[in-house]
């Protein structure tokens, strides 16, 4: 008999709460429940507000439910899912740092050498096409366009690939 294959992300009634002044709540995420499976591409479209965020970030492993479960793979997310690439709403670059410095910064944190950083820094910014703004102190992001800064942007994907 074919053996069912799990969702890859599950949300089991997932409700989320801010704590937003003294004695004063707000539902974020209120008693969600769905599940992703493998091969599908999901968008999560609501208005301002509704939670999208909320929802990824939970996903992400950045904040836990206040209710119900987050799943991947069928195990609860509890921490910062290395698995999950997350391209910010914000472009969470460092602004001081230069398009280089910027892309080598997740590689820095998982412990490379400066020669690894380069030439892996240096492939992914060929692959976003972003050579010539490497190194030059005023090719730091906020002298880079607002397409540029999101192609920098996709650095946290890109390090783990
Ligand atoms: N850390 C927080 N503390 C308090 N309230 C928060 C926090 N994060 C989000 N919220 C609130 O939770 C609700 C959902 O926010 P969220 O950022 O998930 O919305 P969104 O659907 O992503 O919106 P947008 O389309 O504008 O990005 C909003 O009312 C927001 O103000
Ligand atoms: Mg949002």
């Amino acid at each position: 008999m074919a053996r069912i294959k799990s969702p890859i992300l599950a949300a089991q009634n997932v409700t989320k709460t801010f704590t937003t002044g003294k004695d004063q709540e707000l539902v974020a995420v209120d008693n969600l429940s769905f599940e992703i499976n493998e091969g599908e591409f999901i968008c999560l479209l609501g208005a301002s507000g509704c939670g999208k965020s909320t929802i990824l970030n939970m996903f992400a492993g950045f904040t836990q439910p206040t209710a119900g479960e987050v799943l991947l793979r069928d195990k609860p997310i509890m921490d910062i899912e290395p698995r999950c690439g997350m391209i910010f709403q914000s472009y969470a670059l460092f602004p001081w740092k230069t398009v280089r410095g910027n892309v080598e910064f997740g590689l820095k944190i998982k412990g490379l050498s400066g020669a690894e950083r380069r030439e892996r820094a240096a492939a992914f910014i060929e692959m976003v096409n972003l050579r010539g703004f490497t190194i030059i102190r005023r090719n730091c992001p906020v002298a880079c366009s607002s397409a540029s800064r999101s192609r920098g942007s996709s650095r946290p994907i890109l390090k783990s690939s």
